[in-house]
């Protein structure tokens, strides 16, 4: 299968499973909790995250669909983390993936909560699947483990802390790029991570892979600074200009647009190379290292 069909194959079957895992059978009280869970987890989005993890599995195990829970669980964490983001004490942004964000569409109160609900909701299905999916529980569990730290204090709520103080924190490049690592890279990094540990991948291919994403990650957040300035609403679905209106460091306001595009690259052919170890096998995240150099989106 080329790498196209291959993703969206994999984007089509994330968005399946997104789609059955917040239900509201008994039509309780707190019904509109569900609804705006799904408002934002459904309205779109790239799914990079769980496509990470898939990706990763499938260069050790074809039976990709028993990661499927713990990939949709990267999904959940990633649309509370843009929820939360998006709220008027964060990034004070009125629309994300095409729609109005979560806050926007209901209000600050239900939006923080659909956040802390998805938050949860990831936990509870990887708990379930760590006993339901038929993968041996030692690898779920240090893949869960892998997956709390990095969405905590010393992955992305940590960036999100240092990026919100900004010119506090922020004052150089290399500060720039510690903030990357843990707001945007860390969920990217444990994506495969996790991925790779449940297809059983040994420790110098867990490592091998862990640089990938960590170059992967840091060309992710620079491509989005670049597309925050240069992008068009139409395609981001998010506001242009959010950056700048909030006065925010960003990889652009460093080196300029010129190169910042050539850092991308850099990043991106860097990511590529640490692939070396598994040949063919690894084709998928490369052609998706190229494919994410390019996006519009
Ligand atoms: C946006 O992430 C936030 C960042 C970490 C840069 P994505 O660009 O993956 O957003 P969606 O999931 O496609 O909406
Ligand atoms: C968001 O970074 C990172 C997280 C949500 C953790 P940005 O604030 O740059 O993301 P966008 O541009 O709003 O998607
Ligand atoms: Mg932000
Ligand atoms: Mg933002
Ligand atoms: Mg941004």
């Amino acid at each position: 299968m080329d790498f196209k069909n291959w993703m969206l194959k994999k984007v089509n079957e994330v968005d399946k499973y997104l789609s059955n895992i917040i239900t509201n059978n008994d039509n309780n009280p707190q019904n509109i909790i569900y609804e705006s869970m799904n408002y934002s987890l459904m309205s779109g989005g790239k799914r990079l995250r769980p496509i990470l993890l898939l990706g990763a599995y499938e260069i050790f195990n074809s039976d990709y669909e028993k990661a499927m829970p713990f990939a949709c669980a990267m999904e959940m964490i990633h649309t509370y983390s843009l929820i939360h983001d998006d709220l008027p004490a964060m990034d004070d942004d009125d629309y994300r993936r095409g729609n109005l964000s979560n806050h926007k569409k209901y209000n600050e109160a239900i939006a923080i909560l659909a956040g802390d609900g998805l938050l949860n909701k990831a936990f509870e299905v990887g708990l379930e699947a760590s006993m339901n999916s038929g993968l041996d529980c030692n690898k779920t569990i240090k893949a869960l483990s892998i997956i709390a730290n990095s969405s905590g204090t010393e992955g992305m709520i940590g960036g999100q802390i240092v990026d919100m103080a900004g010119e506090e924190k922020i004052h150089n490049l290399d500060d720039l790029k510690y903030m990357y690592s843990l707001k945007t890279g860390a969920i990217i990094k444990s994506s495969i991570e996790a991925g790779a540990i449940l297809g059983g991948a040994n420790k110098e291919e867990i490592n091998a892979l862990s640089v990938y994403a960590e170059k992967l990650g840091i060309a992710f957040q620079i491509q989005d600074d670049i597309l925050d300035v240069e992008g068009t609403e139409e395609l981001i679905g998010k506001p242009i200009g959010s950056d700048e209106a909030n006065n925010k460091k960003t990889y652009v306001s460093y080196v300029g647009l010129e190169q910042a595009k050539e850092h991308v690259q850099k990043y991106s052919d860097e990511a590529i190379e640490s692939l070396i170890i598994f040949g063919s096998k690894a084709n998928y995240l490369i052609e998706l290292a190229k494919y994410l150099t390019n996006r519009d989106h």
